[in-house]
């Protein structure tokens, strides 16, 4: 880390005493463990035009929220360069849900991990909304945010797909609070239990499809394991075209 920056972090949390790059990175960002004398942090770094903006939401996402409402890190300081972002928040010490499947050795513990999982987040989808959202806004919103990645060519998604989505658009459901990338890559596991959400750049009122569509997604192809998941998900079970609609179609685009 250049001198420079570890000033401005120190400005912000005190003398640093160690630095650590983090075993499992993201795809969007860098990040490392930094301890001071007091406590450990999580320094997630971007460069790219796009990742900046998504670390910005982000750090408002994580302001917003009052620390201990919601399961998220705690937010300290949001620096930004001429050539980077740099988002400070609390460390929590677990392993994404991903690794701990992978690290997992046998069935019941893979089970137990996703039934908490699906437990957690329909806890989350039943908190009550910071702000009350008309149906379908927030998709009309990713439709626009897809639009624009697609002309600029930063989607994997085209804009035929983007057509086919705007005219078949799934029927409406009640909007709630959703995490808005809610992969397994993308919760924390603490002590065997899922425990808190990272990476919350969309976190808003929105669709709770599209969270349950990314949830499930790694182990769709498992009855078992889908089975364990809506054992703890108890609100909503989506059906195989609202699952194609979000993961394979929605999806695509971010
Ligand atoms: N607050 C945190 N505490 C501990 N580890 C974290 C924290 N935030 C992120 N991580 C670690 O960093 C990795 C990448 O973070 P993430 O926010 O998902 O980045 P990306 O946007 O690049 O996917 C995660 O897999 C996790 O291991
Ligand atoms: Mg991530």
């Amino acid at each position: 880390m250049n001198q420079s920056l570890k000033r401005k972090i120190e400005a912000e949390i005190g003398k640093i005493t160690a630095i650590k790059r983090m075993p499992e990175q993201g795809c969007t960002s860098v990040v490392f463990r930094l301890e001071t004398v007091e406590q450990s942090y999580l320094l997630k770094s971007s460069f790219k035009d796009r990742y900046r903006v998504w670390l910005r939401s982000e750090a408002q996402v994580l302001q917003k929220f009052e620390y201990g409402s919601t399961p998220l890190p705690a937010f300290y300081a949001f620096i930004e360069e001429e050539r980077a972002s740099h988002l400070i928040m609390s460390y929590v010490d677990g392993i994404s849900l991903t690794s701990a499947l992978n690290q997992a050795g046998s069935l019941s513990i893979k089970k137990t991990l996703i039934t908490g999982f699906g437990e957690f987040l329909n806890q989350f989808h039943e908190t009550e909304q910071v702000q009350p959202e008309k149906e379908h806004s927030w998709l009309e919103h990713q439709f626009s945010l897809a639009s624009s990645y697609v002309e600029s060519g930063q989607a994997e998604g085209d804009m035929k797909l983007l057509e086919y989505m705007i005219s078949n658009k799934p029927k409406p459901v009640r909007q709630t609070m959703i995490h808005g990338d809610c992969t397994t890559d993308n919760v924390l596991v603490v002590k065997g239990k899922v425990e808190v959400f990272i990476d919350v750049s969309g976190m808003t009122v929105g669709d709770p499809r599209y969270d349950e569509a990314l949830a499930i997604s790694k182990f769709h192809e498992q009855p078992v394991l889908k089975e364990a998941f809506y054992q703890g998900y108890s609100r909503n079970r989506i059906s195989q075209t609202e699952y194609e609609y979000f993961e394979e179609g929605l999806y695509m685009f971010f």
